[in-house]
Order: structure tokens, then sequence, then C-alpha cells
């Protein structure tokens, strides 16, 4: 069997089954058992599939018609232009994510420490320690993503820069020690699990998706938390789910500089805000009072 047979075949097996981009989907599955480039089929379409290629193949096809997410096969998935390993302990990293990424870097310029809260595959927290100079601490709950969140570091490079900890939310972080706080939290309502993509519902970690009846059970937790382990002037950013902008805002109320950021789709995906009131007053060395902002702490 030749490399473009092979696509063929397997293109029409998955549109046949339903999935979605099945053409692309089968060059992709093709290329992890060929250990190629997409371009190489292109450039050798006429070279003979190996046995064991053939094998790893037809299986991949079979996973991926069952409804497997195809970066669950191929144990990859892109973020911020960097390649991160992934398995069905942690969620897929998001396009969307990125934004949040960006948020903190836009905001939180200068910020020398910072916590990234339900790291998963640790995407958030490597590529901000890559992207900046700061030490990042990155939690989860989950004992198997900080395993691969680990991974990701040593390979990306990271890894003198980022401290991985098990645990809940930010209880093992001290009081006022940091200067910005990340998170894509769990935010998908119980109630709403029916209407999930079979493929996001059967396959990735219920606890990296629900957050109680109405979405909003951790971010209730965690902006309290935020607080106490923020240096004052301190940056928070969350990423958001559909239609929680609002719900969100009301919980940080008593923050400074409240901002929603919106996504490629119009939607509120970034909320931002950072600890204190502005602007605050200070005394100076003859006792007269000036005003000044807050601002990130620089790194320490
Ligand atoms: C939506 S996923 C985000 C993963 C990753 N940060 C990303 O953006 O791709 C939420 C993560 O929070 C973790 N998590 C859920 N509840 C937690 C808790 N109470 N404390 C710490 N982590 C928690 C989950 O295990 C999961 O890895």
């Amino acid at each position: 069997m030749t490399l473009r047979t092979a696509v063929a075949q397997g293109a029409e097996l998955l549109g046949k089954a339903g999935v979605a981009e099945a053409r692309l989907t089968a060059e992709l599955l093709l290329c992890h058992a060929v250990h190629c480039e997409r371009v190489y089929l292109y450039a050798h379409p006429e070279q003979e599939l190996r046995e064991v290629e053939w094998i790893h193949y037809g299986r991949w096809l079979h996973e991926r018609m069952q409804g497997k997410p195809l970066q669950y096969i191929t144990k990859t998935q892109e973020f911020y232009g960097r390649a991160f390993a992934v398995s069905p302990d942690v969620l897929i990293p998001r396009a969307e994510t990125e934004l949040l990424v960006e948020t903190v870097l836009a905001r939180g310029k200068g910020a020398g420490r910072m916590v990234d809260v339900g790291t998963g595959s640790g995407a958030i927290a490597i590529t901000l320690a890559l992207e900046t100079r700061a030490r990042v601490v990155a939690t989860d709950i989950s004992t198997a993503a900080i395993a691969v969140a680990r991974g990701n570091a040593a390979r990306l490079g990271a890894a003198p820069r980022v401290e991985f900890v098990v645990g809940d939310l930010l209880a093992a972080v001290a009081a006022e020690s940091q200067d910005a706080v990340v998170s894509n939290p769990p935010y998908v309502a119980e109630a709403d699990k029916e209407t999930l993509q079979s493929e996001v519902r059967d396959w990735e970690p219920a606890r990296a998706l629900f957050a109680g009846a109405n979405g909003l059970d951790v971010y209730r937790r965690l902006v309290p938390e935020a607080w106490r382990v923020l240096k004052p002037g301190g940056l928070l950013a969350m990423e958001l789910g559909f239609g929680q902008a609002e719900a969100v805002a009301e919980l940080v109320s008593e923050w400074g500089h409240v901002e929603v950021a919106k996504d490629l789709a119009g939607i509120g995906r970034v909320l931002s805000c950072v600890k204190g009131l502005y602007p605050f007053r200070v005394q100076d060395s003859r006792g007269l009072e000036e005003v000044q902002s807050h601002g990130i702490t620089a790194s320490s």
C-alpha cells in the first residue's frame, strides 16, 4: 500500500464515520505512523508503507473513528508555538488560552513570581516561564497531570524556572508572595454536560472541565485565595467560559482595573484585575501625602 492510497482509504473511512476534516486527520495519523511531516506525503506518494506503519495507522484510524481526540492519539498539541505532550490525564490546550497568556504578558510586565493554578499539561506555566524572566509555580489537584507537565517543562527547557506542586488551588502558596496568579480553571456547568461534544465529555478529564451546577464553583474559591497570595498591586488573570464574564466580574468587585478581553469570536474570554485600590496614598519622608499607582512588583 502506498502513502497516497493509505491517505485516500483513511480519509474515506473517517469521512464515513462522521469525523470532521477527514482527509487532514488521515494525513496527520499517517504522518504519526511514518514519523514524517505532511509535506513528505505529497513528495513521496508512491512510497510503500512498512507493515508496522500500516498496523499503527489502522489502529489509530480505528481509535479516531471511536471518538478519541486526535491529540490523545498523536500525544501532542501545539500551544504558543511549542509542542506540548498530552495524555488523557490532561486537558488538550486550546487556542483561546493563548489570549490568557497574552493578557499576562501585556499586564504583568516585570512580574518576577507567578503561579498557574490548574496547570494540566503545563502549557500556561511553561509558556510564561519561557516568554518572561519569571519564576512560576504550577499547581494541580491531579498527580498524573503534574507528571505530564513536569515532562513538558524538562523537554522544553523550562524546568529550572517552574516548580510543580500537587495540591488544591493555592493551598501550598504563601501569603503575599506572588506578582501574578493565572488560571484556566474548570468552568463547565454540570447542567451543560450533555451539550458538550462527546469527544470532550467522554475523553477529557472530568475534573479539568466541570465546576458545579453553574460552572462558577472554582472561581468562587480561587478569587479570595488569589487575593491572599498576591502582593499588593498583583495581577489576577482567569480564562472565562461562554457567558460567564458578568458573574465572574461580580466576584472581583473589590479588585481594581478589571478588564475583560474578547476572543476572535467576540466572546469575553479572559478577565484580569489587580489587587488593591487605585490610586493609593503614601507619606513621603516629610510626612506629605502623595498619590501613587500600584504596579506589578518588579522581580525579586
Ligand atoms: C481547564 S483545565 C486547564 C489545564 C491547563 N491549564 C490548560 O489551560 O490547558 C483545569 C485544570 O485544573 C485542575 N484542577 C481542578 N480542580 C483543581 C483544584 N481544586 N486545585 C488545583 N487544580 C485543579 C484540573 O486537574 C485541570 O488540570
